[in-house]
This record gives C-alpha cells, sequence and structure tokens, in this order.
C-alpha cells in the first residue's frame, strides 16, 4: 500500500513544490522511457505528496514531447492513486480572463501523434476506456471544496481544448474552439487524462490561466507577450499552495 496521499503534475510556471519537507527524489525507469523529471516525494502538513515538473525542472520538455506515458506509469508504479495535473491555459471564454483558476469538466482532444494508451503493443489486452467524463467528479469536487475553505475564488466547470503546440493558435483556430464549445486552450491535457483513466488513476485538472486566448482580449492587444504570460502564471501559481494545504 502507498503512502503517497495524491500526486501533483506541475506544468509552465511550476516546476517544484517549494512547501515539501523531507523530500526524497526517485528516479522511476519506466517500459516507456524516462519521466519528464525525478518524481519529489515529501510531507506537506498532514499529506504526503508527489510532485512532477511535466517539463523538466529547467522547462526543457516542449508539451508535444513530454513522455506522458513514462510520467504516468511512473506516479502509479510509486502507487499513487490520485493525481492534481496543474495547467497553463488561455481563456476563451468571456469570466475567464488571465489569473482565474479553473477545473475542467469536460476537455476536447485536438493533439495528434502523441502516444495516447498503454495498449500499444501486440498481445496486450486493448482498453476501451469510458471517458465521457474525463476528470474524475469525485476528486474534482474535493478539488472545488479546497479551494473554497481557502478562499480562493475557483471556477468550478469548463471545457479544456487540447492543442498540439507548442505555438500559440491562430485567431481562427481560437474561433473555431469557441464554436466546439472549448472554454480554454492549453498543451497539455491530452493524453496525460486518458493514460490516467487507462491505469484507473482519480485524475482532476487545475487551470491557471495564463493569458487570454488568441482574439479573446476584450482590449484587443494585438499579440499575446510571453512576459505578460509569465507574469500572470506566477499570480495564479502563488494561489495553488493554499488549495494544497485544504486537500
Ligand atoms: N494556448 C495554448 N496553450 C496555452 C495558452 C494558449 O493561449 N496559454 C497558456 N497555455
Amino acid at each position: 500500500m502507498s503512502n503517497i496521499d495524491f500526486a501533483v503534475i506541475g506544468g509552465t510556471g511550476f516546476y517544484q513544490l517549494a512547501e515539501l519537507d523531507e523530500v526524497e527524489r526517485t528516479v522511476v525507469d519506466t517500459p516507456f522511457g524516462r519521466p519528464s523529471a525525478d518524481i519529489v516525494i515529501g510531507q506537506f502538513g498532514q499529506r504526503r505528496l508527489a510532485f512532477l515538473a511535466r517539463h523538466g525542472e529547467n522547462h526543457s520538455v516542449a508539451p508535444h514531447r513530454v513522455n506522458y506515458r513514462a510520467n504516468i506509469w511512473a506516479l502509479q508504479h510509486l502507487g499513487v492513486r490520485r493525481v492534481l495535473a496543474i495547467n497553463a491555459v488561455g481563456g476563451i471564454r468571456a469570466d475567464m480572463g488571465p489569473r482565474c483558476l479553473i477545473v475542467p469538466d469536460q476537455l476536447i482532444d485536438y493533439t495528434w501523434g502523441r502516444p495516447g494508451s498503454f495498449c500499444d503493443a501486440d498481445g496486450v489486452k486493448v482498453l476501451h476506456v469510458d471517458f465521457s467524463e474525463p476528470y474524475n467528479p469525485t476528486w474534482r469536487q474535493a478539488v472545488l471544496d479546497a479551494a473554497h475553505r481557502a478562499g480562493v475564488p475557483i471556477i468550478g466547470e469548463g471545457c479544456y481544448g487540447v492543442t498540439q503546440g507548442p505555438r500559440l493558435e491562430t485567431r481562427a483556430e481560437i474561433a473555431r474552439m469557441c464554436r466546439d464549445g472549448c472554454d480554454l486552450v492549453g498543451m497539455t491535457g491530452m493524453p496525460e487524462a486518458v493514460l490516467a483513466r487507462e491505469l484507473d488513476m482519480e485524475y482532476a485538472c487545475l487551470a491557471l490561466v495564463a493569458n487570454w486566448a488568441a482574439g479573446c482580449d476584450p482590449d484587443n492587444a494585438p499579440e499575446i507577450s510571453l512576459d505578460q504570460i509569465f507574469a500572470y502564471l506566477s499570480e495564479a501559481t502563488a494561489k495553488v499552495p493554499d488549495i494544497l494545504r485544504q486537500l
């Protein structure tokens, strides 16, 4: 039995969990290769957490090159049953501007060419997992309740459109995604969510809005500034430990 309560996968702008105590770092070799970084296990208040930097600790792994299978497999190998994924996103919906925190309840996958299943070798049993609800509803609710207890404003639904990256989208692409029903856009939500489902792990996403998606800025800024993205992200990221403390 694992003694890890849950794992946090940190996204852009979230490369370590500074509040972890009694830290041990674990290198896990998986049948799919190496995870993005060492998995850091430590004490966070009463809880024992695992932390993994999705893009590596120096942000050296682009969204389309993340070894999602190795990351999820390694966490499960360490006994993790629940994953909270932190993802930087762009806001499409009018109430989802920069610095907002959102726990989406749906996603649309626009990525391509990413190894997206563990059923990927001759002879393995093929799983057709139910993905009607891509995020675990109970775990999502626990995250929302924790945010409420922490007094952190948060939006409890939304559809996350996952694009290939690493470039940002055109205005026409975002207009199409908006017609499709996407409220947020990011590059790392898939295949991570479905891989966790294949391994029967409870998975929820905490999306941090870093910018208005292309063409969505009510002030019509002509371009999306990377410096601004990182400034907004660090404001949103600063609220995450308060939520974790309540989880
Ligand atoms: N598009 C895709 N991914 C993102 C964005 C965006 O505008 N902002 C942060 N991650």
